[in-house]
């Protein structure tokens, strides 16, 4: 029996066939190295990864594709955002629903280059209130990065008041959109956020070994690597303008070929699965909320994200886990899913909970037999 894979947040899976075509395009029809000589392959290469960063941008809500710099995953691009644009003795603040992908960095960098950060915390359900944020502010506060979604229950941030807040303060705002990216149309210009980070492998389909970095302005960030890029050969300084300054050495083409694919295909359909999305979401939710002492954490709020997590009184999260996979081949992923801080709020240290989430191959008839499976678990109970 083939399993049915319910973990779309760690890894979107199945990706749309038609990303098999675009990794064949550049194996086949490309193969040379973008950028790196005029000859034609080089050329077209060119071509299909600038296409790619304007199908992206169109997902991001940026006027300017070359402000997008390839990396290798959001949290190669956090990384590089937080080591050049801070300062010592900077202070910053992150929030509970923020990933070991900005929190670990930032721990590092308390630890080797003096900055400080804070937590803007959530309540119980999830909730984030402005005027604790406000309360956080000190003196030194020159960035705030925040998860755009919670990757354990899928709820966002007030994010146009975030926005809003962060100029007001004339403070520097970076969003880490690696969940939302693909689900939710991102508007980063228009709302005056200065810097981006995301994955291409989850929601916006593409394959693993991808992410973007935006940068409002570049001048602002010094590149986290240097390097070649077949620009500018003659001088030893890298590069000050994106995409160049942030895509030292060969990038990954043959999945940026991949993702070009993906990006076309999600384009057409994006309305249609994100209905879909809804639908299953909150028919998983309403079917959960039957089950005798399962725990639902977050809210139904609308626009969120299709992510839910849950715990069953008395019985171990992992164990959980591997009763669905191994009695009914339903995947999930249990634990903390690299988010201590939300699990914190949740109060669901140190086992974490179950989590469920949706892509756009999952049917109805995949949340059925999950909530017939969890049913069926709890009757041995
Ligand atoms: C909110 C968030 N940020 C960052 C990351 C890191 O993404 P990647 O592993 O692609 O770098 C993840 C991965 O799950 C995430 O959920």
């Amino acid at each position: 029996m083939k399993p049915i894979y319910l973990d779309n947040a760690s890894s979107s899976h199945p990706k749309p066939s038609c990303m098999l075509a675009g990794m064949q395009d550049y194996l086949l029809h490309i193969g040379a190295n973008p950028n790196r000589g005029n000859h034609q392959l080089s050329q077209r290469g060119q071509q299909m990864v600038y296409e790619t960063r304007e199908l992206l941008s169109q997902f991001l809500g940026i006027g300017h594709p070359n402000k997008i710099s390839f990396t290798y995953n959001a949290t190669y691009a956090i990384n590089t955002l937080l080591s050049g644009f801070l300062n010592p003795f900077d202070h910053i603040i992150t929030s509970s629903y923020d990933h070991n992908a900005v929190v670990r960095p930032l721990h590092h960098l308390s630890k080797k280059a003096n900055i400080t950060y804070d937590v803007w915390k959530c309540d119980l359900k999830g909730q984030f209130n402005l005027a604790d944020l406000e309360k956080l502010l000190t003196p030194k506060t020159r960035l705030l990065i925040f998860s755009h979604a919670s990757n354990v229950i899928g709820s966002l941030i007030p994010l146009n008041e975030v926005a809003m807040f962060a100029r007001k303060k004339k403070i520097a705002f970076a969003l880490d959109c690696t969940q939302t990216a693909g689900h939710i149309d991102l508007e980063l210009e228009s709302l005056g956020i200065d810097m981006a980070a995301g994955t291409c492998h989850k929601a916006l389909l593409g394959p693993t070994g991808l992410g973007f970095l935006y940068i409002k302005n570049p001048d602002l960030v010094s590149p986290f690597v240097q390097g070649g890029g077949g620009f500018l050969a003659s001088s030893l300084d890298q590069p000050e303008t994106s995409p160049a300054k942030f895509e030292a050495g060969t990038i990954n083409f043959l999945g940026l070929s991949a993702l070009n694919s993906s990006l076309k295909w999600l384009s057409v359909k994006k309305n249609e699965i994100r209905s879909h999305h809804q639908q299953l979401t909150q028919h998983l939710r309403y079917e959960l909320l039957k089950i005798p002492g399962l725990i639902l954490y977050g809210t139904d709020n609308n626009g969120s994200i299709p992510i839910i997590s849950f715990n069953i009184k008395d019985i171990a999260p992992s164990l959980i886990e591997s009763y669905l996979e191994i009695n009914h081949q339903l995947i999930v992923r249990s634990g903390l899913q690299c988010a201590p801080l939300m699990h914190e709020a949740l109060n669901t240290l140190p086992d974490g909970a179950v989590r469920v989430s949706l892509g756009p191959f999952n049917r109805a008839t995949h949340v059925t037999k999950l909530v017939k499976a969890l049913w069926d678990l709890k009757s041995y109970s």
